[in-house]
């Protein structure tokens, strides 16, 4: 095997791909050679290239578990999956009611670990699989108002880690990517306003937004057999914001 990130041929299930980097690693695998599944939400199409779309709410253990199953029949396998679905509250604590908390933390943390407990026995039995959730520098350092969403992405990184080690004993491999400010609709609102987008340009030591592309190579590098060796790993895409 080559050293290089080749992912001709993986079997990647993107979860949550019907947007933003979700749908640039989708794009970016197809193009590469990749077989691939994709959920996204009801109400989402998924890019033209794929083997496999199914509608999935990641909140829904059992929506979870049969897309899950049949892209795993759909693909004849699964050699990884990177759970892309995520939302962002931009709320303080103050203004964060019981549902804010619950949904952020239902869909950021609580539906990655429904696709982990998913995929489980399908790496199990074939002795290797990569994962890659999503983490955030918010799951890093502080953020203003961002209470639920800090805590969802902070439940990743112990999510990844201790998974990581669950894993290792079947030869499995669990990975996070913690991204900076993206240029995607979760990050619109903010742009889109001049005090925000001055904030969140101001912490960037590279002085831009990312691109979903720069993210979701990232994540594609994990999910390939190239990382082999890495795992428990949150790996920062940051263009400097956690480097201060
Ligand atoms: P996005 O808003 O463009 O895409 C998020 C996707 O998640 C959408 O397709 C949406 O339909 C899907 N989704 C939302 N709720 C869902 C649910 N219950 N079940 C299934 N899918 C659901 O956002 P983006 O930027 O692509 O975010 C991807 C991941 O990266 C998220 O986990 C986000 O928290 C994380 N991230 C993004 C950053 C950014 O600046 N854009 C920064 C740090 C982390």
């Amino acid at each position: 095997m080559s050293g290089l990130v080749d992912i001709t041929g993986l079997k990647l299930l993107v979860m949550g791909g019907g947007a933003g980097i979700g749908l640039s690693a989708v794009r970016m695998a197809t193009a590469a050679g990749a077989e691939v599944a994709v959920t996204t939400m009801p109400d989402e199409t998924a890019a033209e290239q794929v083997a496999f779309h199914t509608p999935c709410d990641v909140t829904d253990a059992s929506a979870v578990s049969a897309a899950v199953e049949a892209a795993v029949a759909a693909l004849g396998g699964i050699d990884a999956a990177i759970v892309t679905a995520g939302i962002f509250e931009h709320r303080g604590v103050a203004e964060t009611s019981d549902a804010d908390w619950a949904r952020v933390i239902a869909v950021n943390l609580t539906g990655p670990f429904h696709v982990a407990r998913a995929l489980e026995p399908h790496f199990r039995a074939a002795g290797a699989g990569s994962l890659v959730l999503f983490s955030s520098q918010v799951g890093l350092v502080g953020h203003r108002r961002a209470t639920a969403y800090a805590a969802s992405k902070g439940g990743i990184n112990g999510l990844t880690r201790t998974l990581a080690i669950e894993f290792a004993a079947f030869g499995a491999r669990v990975n996070a990517v913690a991204p900076g400010p993206v240029e995607t609709g979760m990050t619109a609102v903010a742009r889109a306003d001049p005090v925000r987008r001055r904030a969140l340009l101001e912490a960037v030591p590279l002085g831009r937004f990312g691109q979903p592309d720069e993210v979701a190579c990232a994540a594609l590098y994990l999910a390939a057999p190239a990382s082999a060796f890495v795992t428990g790993h949150v790996l920062v895409i940051d263009g400097g914001v956690t480097a201060i």
